[in-house]
């Protein structure tokens, strides 16, 4: 057994103390990031600054069962959409990451009023359609999800609005979200195509929009502008992206239309408060699923995890490296999926695939992480068809060559993707995260089959979107 009080707060259960029962899991409880304060009036972005390093040693296992704290694209949406509503909505298992903290302290600014309750709740009471223009600008923090999303849904309104976000967030590219918010007569001022924003809101007309390239984010923030626009607001997408939003507008009394690669709002349209569970983070489970399929005898449940099909591509890529898992319990809550999942390893490794087209615009955020793990496997990961990983947090394409090459890897990059070949062996490193979560968090996982330890600097960057990231980690490797 590990440290006893981490044990408690997170009640994980090590199957090897139950091993009769199989797999045991618990009524799990997920930590709240004391980084979320949010009964401050404005608590502002919380994700501390100081750099933080971290070693990790090499792991024999994965032994465990977990819940993990709430996904992320669901809790950025829920957030704003109570937010904007009529009423008190409460939500468990919100996330815990700094950036779905971001949106709710933009939200406060505009007039929501948000408070954490002593067990983890998190309690919105909305604007009811009318946000308040904010005396300061709205700092959106590392969230992309904030800034697009939140673009949208103040174009329309009354007042002027400046968005800003941190140095990452102000390199990544805007024009995606004021083109067609120009084109519905929005009057939005980039800097150099990027952050600060700002918005002088004003009535806008309904459009027909084709997104230039998959992104939820983008289509969020068109269907935001149409829901308080009068006439039909329609996005069509080539890929399906994560419906997420479509859902949660759904479950927030919005009436929507879709067809496969279109979604359609007639506007206006008022929001109504709800209580809601937000699904364990599938994006975060990706870190521990490949974890455990890298080491024949491991065996990890994640109970309670957002299984929406938009999501849950990883499942069937891991299957297809002949990882073994198996969904139990499968349950629908607001339209999302949600159910347990068990990963074990094969006996003979893991092989290989190629991720291109519309799986690498669906596996975004996990392609980091496969590719970390490619090394590992008996024939490598092909990835194409991922350009936009150059535009995330950081250049995710050049920061995973550059690491993967520091741990006496071979990579091969592209302008789109990566060739990670097989049947390599990694040693231990300094990795450089760039301060982006998902990269300080892939590298974690490389480095528990690296031979020696790897230092991870930039480690706080997990608090992005998993704070608790390492301390589970610690949790279920067995070392
Ligand atoms: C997100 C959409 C994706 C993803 C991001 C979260 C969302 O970004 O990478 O982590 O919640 O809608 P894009 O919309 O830029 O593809």
């Amino acid at each position: 057994m590990k440290a006893g009080s981490k044990e408690t707060r997170h009640q994980v259960k090590h199957p090897k103390a139950s091993a009769s029962k199989g797999l045991a899991f618990g009524p799990l409880v997920p930590v709240l990031s004391p980084l979320l304060n949010l009964n401050q009036p404005h608590p502002g972005v919380p994700l501390h600054t100081a750099a933080e390093e971290r070693v990790i040693r090499p792991a024999r296992n994965l032994f465990g069962s977990l819940r993990l704290p709430g996904d992320k694209s669901i809790s950025h949406r829920y957030g704003m959409l109570a937010a904007f509503a009529e009423g008190t909505s409460r939500f468990t298992n919100f996330s815990t990451g700094a950036d779905c903290a971001s949106t709710l302290a933009c939200m406060q600014a505009l007039g929501a009023r948000v408070s954490k309750k002593e067990d983890g709740t998190v309690e919105v009471t909305g604007v009811g359609g009318r946000v308040t223009a904010a005396a300061a600008p709205l700092d959106c923090g590392n969230s992309g999800s904030t800034m697009r999303m939140m673009s949208g849904l103040l174009a329309p309104q009354e007042g002027t609005f400046t968005l800003i976000g941190d140095a990452s967030l102000s390199r990544r590219p805007m024009e995606r979200i004021r083109k067609p918010l120009q084109a519905m007569g929005a009057r939005l001022t980039l800097t150099d195509g990027h952050a600060p924003i700002t918005i002088e809101g004003a009535p806008l007309m309904a459009i027909d929009f084709t997104t230039p390239v998959p992104s939820a984010q983008v289509k969020t923030c068109v269907l935001l502008a149409g829901l308080q626009t009068a006439g039909t607001t329609t996005v069509r997408e080539s890929v399906r992206t994560r419906d997420h939003s479509e859902l949660a507008l759904r479950a927030f009394g919005a009436r929507l239309t879709r067809s496969l690669n279109s979604v359609s709002i007639d506007g206006p349209q008022t929001l109504h408060a709800i209580d809601a569970f937000v699904p364990g983070d599938i994006s975060s489970a990706a870190f521990f699923l490949c974890a455990a399929a890298l080491f024949p005898g491991s065996a990890l449940v994640l109970d309670s995890l957002g299984l929406n099909p938009t999501r849950a591509t990883l499942l069937d890529v891991l299957t297809a490296l002949g990882a073994h898992i198996s969904v139990l319990n499968l349950e629908e809550k607001n339209a999302e999926l949600i159910g347990t999942v068990q990963v074990s390893a094969p006996e003979n490794g893991l092989g290989t695939t190629q991720i291109s087209g519309a799986l690498a615009a669906q596996l975004i955020d996990e392609l980091p992480v496969l590719a970390a793990i490619a090394p590992y496997t008996r024939g490598g990961i092909r990835i194409r068809d991922a350009r936009e990983l150059r535009v995330k947090e950081s250049d995710r394409i050049a920061l995973v060559a550059q690491n993967l090459r520091a741990m006496g890897g071979e990579v091969e990059e592209f302008e789109d993707g990566l060739d990670v070949p097989g049947g390599q062996k990694l040693h231990g490193a300094t990795i450089d995260s760039g301060s982006d979560h998902r990269i300080a968090m892939a590298f974690s996982i490389a480095a528990l089959r690296a031979e020696g330890n790897t230092l991870i600097q930039g480690a706080e960057s997990a608090a992005i979107s998993f704070p608790e990231f390492f301390d589970l980690l610690d949790l279920v490797a067995d070392r």
